[in-house]
């Protein structure tokens, strides 16, 4: 099989590593990946835009493209390869409205008959205000906008004034619908899952860490680190989370929209069992960094299963090791005065059981610099979660470039 991962990031570069293990891969590329990914040995190609990428694939008889962020699925990339008879392992633009519009979300979790907070839908600031009145403040509200915002499109509440301020902010911001939402109260974990449009999977469950420090109130990122498994879940937590897809898929298919691809569930586990906050329609960065190493199956043969429908009876196997991730960021990140254009040290040959994954660098002097708020990040795996968080910091701290951060408490 010759085989296209599409994007640039470090959940691309573990997608594209873990495909390139395959023993039924013929050719790999990354479009358009980065320097750092070349570095590690991957062939990356620079297109980007949909009719040079469709030109790679015919010129280079590439049997299936695997679509990594988000971008890439919204884009019409999908539609014009499969024109072209290039299968494409990615949902359809239909099926990723379950992430685009929080609203669609909900009507499937409520169709599947799965635990979800309670929401009602505002259509105006009048409506907005007048849900928040009733609300009696001992918890939260959550105040959401229905469609995509990059991480930005949720408030969560302690107080009136608040609440009635998220209402005209996001509404400004993103228009109408919001959902005015129940807060729920308890752990959140991430499980995911590769689907063939009615069957999937189980890729394994993560935790990530979203705030750039440790304060809970600090700058929300794109993930700071990953640690996979989660620990505190149960047998019935893990039989739930099967009930999670296997539901939900079975709703899109009925609503005519099967869903095809990777799929990403925010969960909450509470007092009364596991809730969905979310899908996404995409693997999950860091979180795809801690996953992927786990896995012992085949996941070029799961993926093509996948395109084809066939994934029914097929069962993910996992190396017996916990995994932890962190990542390092450009100093001045998540804001927009990064300090960019240092010089990356790496160690020439990665410590046993630790990988490195890179994001935002680029090539100058035929040295890796910095150019992006998350720039590379670091797996290791071990018996125990602890062993694999001593390995991942011992391992990141050998990473020189001026500015570096990390958060130092990931997985603790
Ligand atoms: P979402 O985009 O819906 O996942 O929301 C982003 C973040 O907001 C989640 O990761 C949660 O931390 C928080 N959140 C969203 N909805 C709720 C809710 N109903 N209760 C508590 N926290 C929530
Ligand atoms: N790490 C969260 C995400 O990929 O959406």
């Amino acid at each position: 099989m010759r085989v296209l991962v599409v994007g640039k990031g470090g959940r691309e570069h573990a997608i594209a590593q873990k495909i390139s293990e395959s023993k039924m891969l013929q050719g790999l590329w990354v479009a358009p990946g980065n320097p750092g990914m070349t570095k590690m040995g991957l062939q990356c190609v620079n297109v980007e835009k949909t009719p040079e990428i469709l030109a790679f694939c015919q010129t280079n008889r590439i049997d299936l493209a695997i679509l990594g962020p988000e971008a890439a699925i919204l884009s019409d990339l999908k539609e014009v390869l499969e024109k072209n008879n290039i299968a494409c392992l990615a949902p359809s633009r239909e099926a990723a409205h379950l992430e685009a519009s929080k609203y669609f979300c909900k009507e499937i979790l409520q169709d599947a008959d799965l635990l979800t907070a309670s929401f009602k839908l505002a259509n105006s600031v009048a409506e907005g205000e007048s849900f928040i009145k009733t609300h009696d403040f001992t918890n939260p509200i959550v105040v959401k906008a229905d469609g995509l915002a990059a991480g930005k499109g949720v408030a969560v509440c302690k107080d009136m004034n608040s609440a009635m301020a998220a209402v005209t902010e996001l509404s400004t911001a993103y228009g109408f619908p919001l959902l005015i939402e129940e807060c729920l109260i308890g752990r959140e974990l991430s499980a995911f899952a590769l689907c063939d449009g009615e069957d999937f999977v189980i890729l394994g469950t993560a935790c990530d860490y979203k705030r750039i420090t440790p304060d809970p109130f600090s700058a929300n990122t794109g993930g700071m680190g990953a640690f996979s498994p989660c620990d505190f879940i149960s047998h019935e937590d893990e039989a739930a989370i099967e009930d999670i897809f296997k539901k939900s898929l079975k709703s899109l298919k009925r609503k005519g929209k099967p869903f095809v691809g990777f799929l990403f569930a925010g969960l909450m586990k509470t007092d009364k069992g596991l809730y969905v906050l979310e899908f996404n329609v995409r693997l999950g960065d860091p979180e795809t960094q801690a996953l992927l190493p786990r896995i012992k199956s085949d996941l070029l043969d799961l993926s093509v299963k996948a395109v084809q429908g066939r994934l029914q009876k097929q069962k993910t196997e996992f190396h017996d090791y916990r995994s932890v991730h962190v990542v390092a960021v450009s100093s001045g990140y998540p804001s927009n005065t990064m300090d960019l254009g240092h010089t990356i040290q790496v160690p020439a040959k990665t410590a046993e059981d630790t990988r490195i994954y890179f994001a935002g660098v680029s090539s100058k002097n035929e040295c890796l610099v910095n150019t992006g708020g998350r720039v590379l990040g670091v797996t290791a795996l071990a018996k125990t979660r602890d062993e694999a968080r001593q390995k991942a910091y011992q391992e990141i701290r050998k990473v020189q470039f001026q500015g570096l951060y990390f958060r130092e408490d990931i997985a603790q």
